[in-house]
Formats: C-alpha cells, sequence, structure tokens
C-alpha cells in the first residue's frame, strides 16, 4: 500500500470506531467540542472592562549569555467578576502570568518556586527544549511547605525527577521568534491547573523579524482567549468532565468580555487558544470593507513565508495565530466585536475593539515576503508511524488504544532525521507535539487546511479526520510529548511519550 491508502485505511477505521461508540452525533458540524459547566456567579454584562495586558517580566539578572527570571506560583485572589473575589492559582500573582520575553540565541533562565499547595510542572509550550527543562509530567516541583495534597490524596503516585520547593528550567532558545506559552503539566490535573490560572505567553524576539516593518509596541497586543465558569462565590468552578469542559464565561487575558481602545492603525494580534477544550472561530463583526479581516503573519512556530489573508481565524486549545488587522479600514468610531461563531449565546462574543478617533499614523506594513521557512521533504522520511487518537468502549481516551504510562514510548525518532506522522481521529483533537515544529503534508488525503501552514506545534483535527506532519527531530535526546491538547483528554490519558535517541 502507498501512503495514500494507509492514510485512507486509517481513516476508515477511525470513522467506524467513532459510529461504533455512538458519537455520531458528534460529528455535525459545529458541534460541541466539550460540555458545558454552568456558572454558578451571575455572569457579567460584556463590555464592561479594559483588556489588561499581562506585565512584561523583568530578569532578576542577566550575563554575557543569559537571562534570569523568578516565578512564584501561589494561590492569589483576583477580581475578575464584578463583586466577587477569585482566589486562583498563579504565576507572580496575576492571570495570566507575566509574559516573558526571550532573544533567540540567548538562553533564558526560568526559576519557578512553588507555594502552591500541591506539586506542580511547568512547560513551555513550542520551546525547543531538552527534556530535562521540558516539563515531563511527573517532573514535580514539591511545594516550599513540603506538603503536597495531592500525593497526600493518592494523586501524586508516579514521579521521576522531583524538586523540592523550586526549579530552574533552562530554554537555549534556539529558534525563530514566536508566540510561545507556559502553562502547568502535572500529570493527570493539568486541565484543572491551566483552569485555575496557571498560564501565561513566552514571546521570542529575533534580528529578521524585528527587522520588518510590522506593527510593534502598544500596537502589538498578546490575546489569550480562555473560557471559564464561577461558583456562587466568585472561585472558579471545575469538574473533570470527560469530553471537555467548556465554561460560560468568556476571558480575554483573564478579563470577561474586555474592550481594547484602538488607533485607526494597525495591529498585530498575537492569538492564543488556552482553553481547555473550546474552539474558536473568529470573525470581526462588523466585517471590514474589502474582507481579510485578518492577515495571518504566523502560526505556533513562528513567521509565515509570507502572509496569508482570512475572514475567519480558527484556533483549536493550544494553538497560535498572529495576525494584523487594520482597523483604519473602519471609520472612526465604530465598534467592532471580536466574535466565535462556533458558539451561541453569551459565548459567541469575545471582545470589542473600539475605534477611536485619534489618528497618530501609522508607519507599518506587512510585507509580502516575512521569513525564509525550509520546506521539509518527506520523501526523505526515515519513518512514517500512526497515531490513532479514539477514545476506547470503556470511556477512556488513548493513543493508539493505549492510556498514557511515563516511560513507554510510542516511538523512538533518531535525532537528525525526518520523519512522517500521521494522526487520525474520532472526536475533536488538538493534537500536540513537544520538542520539534511541524509542517502539515496533507488533510484528509487533500491539501493541508485552511489553518495549517507554517511551522506547527498543534493541529486542530475534527472528528473522523486525517493528517500528515513532517518533522524533523534535532538536538535533545530524551523523553517527550505527544498529545492531545484538549486538556480534560489530556489528563484522561491521551498522551504518549517518544523517545529521541
Ligand atoms: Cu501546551 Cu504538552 O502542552
Ligand atoms: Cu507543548
Ligand atoms: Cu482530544
Amino acid at each position: 500500500m502507498n501512503r495514500r491508502n494507509l492514510l485512507r485505511a486509517g481513516v476508515g477505521l477511525a470513522g467506524a470506531a467513532v459510529l461504533g461508540t455512538g458519537l455520531y452525533e458528534l460529528l455535525k458540524p459545529g458541534s460541541q467540542t466539550g460540555q458545558l459547566l454552568g456558572s454558578e456567579a451571575p455572569i457579567p454584562p460584556a463590555f464592561q472592562v479594559p483588556l489588561p495586558i499581562p506585565a512584561v517580566l523583568t530578569p532578576s539578572r542577566t550575563d554575557g549569555t543569559t537571562d534570569y527570571y523568578e516565578i512564584t506560583q501561589g494561590i492569589s485572589t483576583l477580581s475578575v467578576l464584578p463583586g466577587l473575589k477569585t482566589p486562583a492559582w498563579t504565576y507572580n500573582g496575576t492571570f495570566p502570568g507575566p509574559t516573558i520575553v526571550s532573544r533567540s540565541g540567548r538562553k533564558t533562565v526560568v526559576k519557578h518556586t512553588n507555594q502552591l499547595p500541591e506539586a506542580s510542572v511547568v512547560h513551555l509550550h513550542g520551546g525547543h527544549t531538552p527534556a530535562d527543562s521540558d516539563g515531563y509530567p511527573i517532573d514535580l516541583v514539591m511545594p516550599v511547605s513540603g506538603h503536597d495534597m495531592a500525593s497526600m490524596s493518592g494523586m501524586n503516585t508516579m514521579q521521576r525527577d522531583v524538586s523540592q520547593g523550586s526549579r530552574e528550567y533552562a530554554y537555549p532558545f534556539d529558534q525563530p521568534a514566536a508566540t510561545l506559552w507556559y502553562h502547568d503539566h502535572r500529570m493527570g490535573a493539568t486541565a484543572p491547573n491551566v483552569w485555575k490560572g496557571l498560564a501565561g505567553f513566552h514571546l521570542v524576539r529575533d534580528d529578521e523579524s524585528d527587522a520588518l516593518p510590522l506593527p510593534r509596541g502598544d500596537r502589538d497586543i498578546p490575546l489569550m482567549l480562555a473560557d471559564r465558569s464561577f461558583a456562587a462565590d466568585g472561585s472558579f468552578l471545575y469538574k473533570a468532565l470527560m469530553p471537555g469542559v467548556l465554561g460560560d464565561v468568556q476571558l480575554v487575558n483573564g478579563a470577561p468580555w474586555p474592550v481594547l481602545a484602538v488607533d485607526p492603525a494597525r495591529y498585530r494580534l498575537r492569538l492564543l487558544n488556552a482553553a481547555n477544550a473550546r474552539r474558536y472561530r473568529l470573525e470581526l463583526d462588523p466585517q471590514p470593507p474589502g474582507g481579510d479581516a485578518f492577515v495571518q503573519i504566523a502560526a505556533d512556530g513562528g513567521l509565515l513565508a509570507r502572509p496569508v489573508g482570512h475572514d475567519a481565524v480558527q484556533l483549536a486549545p493550544g494553538e497560535r495565530f498572529e495576525v494584523v488587522v487594520d482597523f483604519a479600514k473602519y471609520k472612526p468610531g465604530t465598534r467592532v466585536r471580536l466574535v466565535n461563531t462556533f458558539a451561541s449565546g453569551r459565548m459567541r462574543e469575545v471582545m470589542r475593539f473600539d475605534v477611536t478617533g485619534s489618528d497618530r499614523g501609522d508607519d507599518s506594513s506587512v510585507p509580502a515576503t516575512l521569513a525564509e521557512i525550509p520546506v521539509l521533504d518527506p520523501a526523505k522520511a526515515v519513518a512514517t508511524r500512526t497515531f490513532r487518537f479514539h477514545q476506547t468502549p470503556g470511556g477512556t481516551w488513548t493513543v493508539n488504544d493505549l492510556e498514557y504510562k511515563p516511560g513507554r514510548a510510542l516511538a523512538t525518532p533518531k535525532l537528525g532525521s525526518i520523519e512522517v506522522w500521521r494522526f487520525v481521529t474520532d472526536y475533536h483533537h488538538p493534537i500536540h507535539l513537544h520538542l520539534n515544529h511541524f509542517q502539515v503534508l496533507s488533510r484528509n488525503l487533500f491539501e493541508p487546511g485552511a489553518y495549517d501552514a507554517g511551522w506547527k506545534d498543534t493541529i486542530d483535527l475534527r472528528p473522523a479526520e486525517g493528517a500528515e506532519i513532517v518533522t524533523r527531530f534535532t538536538d535533545y535526546a530524551g523523553a517527550f510529548l505527544l498529545h492531545c491538547h484538549n486538556l480534560e483528554h489530556e489528563d484522561m490519558a491521551m498522551m504518549a511519550d517518544f523517545q529521541t535517541s
């Protein structure tokens, strides 16, 4: 069988599995990607609060090669809903955590101190990172107090490389400019830990991208999209629901349905879907005259070769898209809503941009060529592997019928080699690969989709889809992860090790 026929067989199999497990309902277009957990607290009206921008963290020291940062994980009280307090698990007291900005070619070391009541693990999503700093799910950072409530409750029974109180994560940043993010990755607890607030941006800059005339400064805005639900007392409400948890309050950078006043000018928006399970199809309402509301300039792993115009941008959990929006296309005074057309009711709205009258000029532009992107050649692949992401009749989420088990590698790529990996699904599964970014070769036997361009680390697959990706494994030997980024699926075992050597 050639590659295409094999893939077809794989897709057929997934299709059969889906029908067999009664998930047929979920195949309908626009269907839910999780289950709604309704808030008990009153849900505030939209567009009442300004968009917060997470503070950029200052290094505690720097030397010739390295910038050193310190982050304390702890419980902090946030004001998210009017009149209520939200105790959150935070990085340095805020949700999102502080933004770290690194330079390509310089090392970054982040020392995380754990003042939480439970052990934690930090992963830099999109980082090309050695295994011992990648946040392997049982490389626990124990609480400073010495009391790990999770191990007392029997949750942290598996451990590997455990640190007491704090741990230094070292990132070489031998990778191009990109929008990365860091978040908790503890075995079996990633979903509740991220839901409670453990997520932040980590941007990488480099000289090539800095030289481009793209919007910058206060016209370069990170937007962390995440839905949450709230208990009556204002605390985050969470319950591990099998399909994935959907909230009924839309947060952007931690604020419910915020508003950003913008100049009539171009803005670079760094879109991150940090939700546990929600997918977004973002559109501007009203659409700008002439269409192409969003000019995509970057994907998960950095700049695209060339910009791509979209009327809508789709993001699954874990994905990043950088887009340029030109608010000069709107009449001053226009209120432009960012909407999620995958959702209904209140969750259809995300945030609002108010185009103010003040014209401070705009010398930015989007060049026709953005970056030199080497194209990986699948003909050079030394191995082709298939990974089936599906739910067993017993109800667990698995990869190739196996529940996650630390230390059991489902693949053993050799460093320096190119491999083609096939992903086949039964449900919505955003599939994420650690260590190396990849390029999408095909989707359902056809060309890659509209949102598959550039270097990716997460691919959004719908029910009964099949995709082929190509990657080259480079630099670091050790155990890394392949998993679904629906965080409930991840916690419920849809994760696998691969071991590079
Ligand atoms: Cu963003 Cu392994 O995760
Ligand atoms: Cu990751
Ligand atoms: Cu999944």
